[in-house]
Parts: structure tokens; C-alpha cells; sequence
């Protein structure tokens, strides 16, 4: 019976992997979900950083969502450090598990800015729990660092929060916000009424073939009106010029 129990117990820990375990998998392998469920809770809290890393499918990042739940047994007891660095984990929070986590710090928001493809209803719970728990810095206070954390959080808000940014915010940003994906219309239309500002890029009569690869996609919701003047001014072909440049933000200058 001993000897069983002794088996047993070695045979346990050949299979099971601990935080060390996977610092020395060679970089960049990607840890399969079999080997996941070996690691006990609070190996998995202390590899979350390395954990997130890499893209995670939904059965993985489910996993680990719920090790960081057991091992801290509810959600709101969860700490900042482990929060702000879920990473790829992030897509299996659910959009009601929001109402027990607090967003109030600039480095849990970059988590949670970064793109992860998540849902609608994901981008939004977020959204609600940015307004609430941050809500010491409304949108008129947002700094370029703000919105930077902010990302695509800010797809998730209404056209009329986008409007009330500085629009010298916006302009400091303008390059990371022509990268956002899936924003609504309604939030690009926000982005567009701030570019023609003063304290943006100005009057469009004096923009350049730059400035509109600055912009960005945000170019695409500007007025006909304006659309045809840019158009009469760098050439009909500028729209091209959005899409070409997409990925080359270095030769916007
Ligand atoms: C996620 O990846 C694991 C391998 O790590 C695989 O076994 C599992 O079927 C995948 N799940 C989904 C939902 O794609
Ligand atoms: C929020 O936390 C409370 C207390 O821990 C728990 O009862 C409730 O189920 C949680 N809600 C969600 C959606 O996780
Ligand atoms: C975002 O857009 C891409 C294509 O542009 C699409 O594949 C993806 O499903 C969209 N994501 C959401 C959350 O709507």
C-alpha cells in the first residue's frame, strides 16, 4: 500500500508542471491545454505573465481565468499585478464578471486596451466599469497616455464622448487611433469632428498627403464636403493612400 501511495506520488509529479517548468520551455513554445491542467492554481498565478503571452484559444484562456478565481476564491479579491498582466487571458472574462473587477488604475486599462478581438458585449462592460472606476478623469482630461492605455476601450464609447477628447489629445494619438479595429461609425464620426479642430490638424484646405496617412481610416467619416476639397487638393487617389499605409505608420512622416 505504501509503495503504491510512493508511486503514486512520483508518477504526479512527473506529469505535473510548475511555473519553472514553463519559464524553461523554449521561447516562443506555445503551452498546450493538457499541460495547462496540470499546474495547480498557484503555479498559475505565478507564470501569469509568461502565460498570456502567446495567443490563447477560449478552452485555454478559460482555464486559466478560472486557476487566478480558485486560487484568490472570488473575483474582486483578485490583485492589480495579476490583472494587469492577463493578456490573452483577458478573453475569457465574461461581460458580467466586469461588475466584480475595478479598472481604476492606467496599467490594468492597458490590459485591457489591447486588442484581443473580444466581443461587443465584452468591449462594452468595460467600457462601464472605465466610466465608473476612472471616473475621477472624464474625457475632456484624457492625455495622449490615456488614450493610448484606452485603445480599444474607446470603440466601446459613444460618438459623443470621442467629441468631448481634447482634440490635442487626439492629435498626439492620432496614430494609434487610426489602428483601432472595429470601431463604430458613430466613434469614428467622433474622431473625424475632432481632426478638423484648431488644436488637432486644422482647417482640411491645409492638410497633406501625410496628415491624411496620420488619419487614417478616421479620413473615411469626414464631411462630402471636405472629402471633395481634400480630394481637388492631393488628388483623387488619397483614399488609396489610407489603406496602402495602414501598416506603415513610420512613412506617414
Ligand atoms: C485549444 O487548444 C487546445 C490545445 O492546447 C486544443 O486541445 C483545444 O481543442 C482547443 N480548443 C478550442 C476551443 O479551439
Ligand atoms: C461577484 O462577486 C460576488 C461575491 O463574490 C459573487 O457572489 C457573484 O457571483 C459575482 N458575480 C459574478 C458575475 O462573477
Ligand atoms: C472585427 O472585424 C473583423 C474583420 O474586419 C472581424 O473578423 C471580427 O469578427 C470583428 N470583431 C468583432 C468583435 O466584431
Amino acid at each position: 500500500m505504501l509503495i503504491l501511495f510512493v508511486t503514486l506520488i512520483i508518477i504526479q509529479n512527473a506529469c505535473s508542471l510548475t511555473c519553472k517548468d514553463i519559464l524553461d520551455m523554449p521561447k516562443n513554445s506555445k503551452i498546450k491545454l493538457y499541460e495547462l491542467e496540470t499546474l495547480q492554481p498557484k503555479e498559475i498565478v505565478d507564470c501569469i505573465s509568461h502565460l498570456g503571452r502567446i495567443k490563447l484559444n477560449i478552452s485555454e484562456a478559460e482555464f486559466i481565468w478560472n486557476s487566478i478565481i480558485k486560487f484568490y476564491n472570488e473575483i474582486p479579491l483578485i490583485p492589480d499585478e495579476i490583472l494587469s498582466c492577463l493578456h490573452w487571458v483577458t478573453i475569457a472574462i465574461k461581460p458580467e464578471e466586469y461588475q466584480n473587477l475595478t479598472l481604476s488604475n492606467i496599467d490594468i486599462i492597458t490590459n485591457f486596451g489591447l486588442d484581443y478581438d473580444l466581443s461587443n458585449d465584452q468591449l462594452v462592460a468595460i467600457a462601464d466599469r472605465v466610466r465608473e472606476d476612472f471616473g475621477a478623469k472624464q474625457p475632456e482630461d484624457y492625455t495622449v497616455y490615456d488614450l493610448t492605455a484606452l485603445r480599444q476601450i474607446l470603440c466601446a464609447f459613444q460618438g459623443s464622448e470621442i467629441k468631448r477628447i481634447h482634440p490635442k489629445s487626439y492629435k498626439e494619438a492620432a496614430l494609434l487611433v487610426r489602428k483601432l479595429k472595429n470601431c463604430s461609425d458613430d466613434v469614428m464620426e467622433g474622431f473625424a469632428s475632432l481632426a478638423t479642430h484648431k488644436d488637432a490638424f486644422g482647417p482640411p484646405e491645409n492638410w497633406k498627403r501625410e496628415t491624411i496617412c496620420i488619419l487614417g481610416g478616421v479620413v473615411q467619416y469626414l464631411s462630402e464636403n471636405v472629402m471633395s476639397k481634400l480630394k481637388k487638393n492631393l488628388g483623387n487617389d488619397i483614399l488609396e493612400e489610407i489603406d496602402k499605409d495602414r501598416t506603415l505608420e513610420e512613412e506617414c512622416n
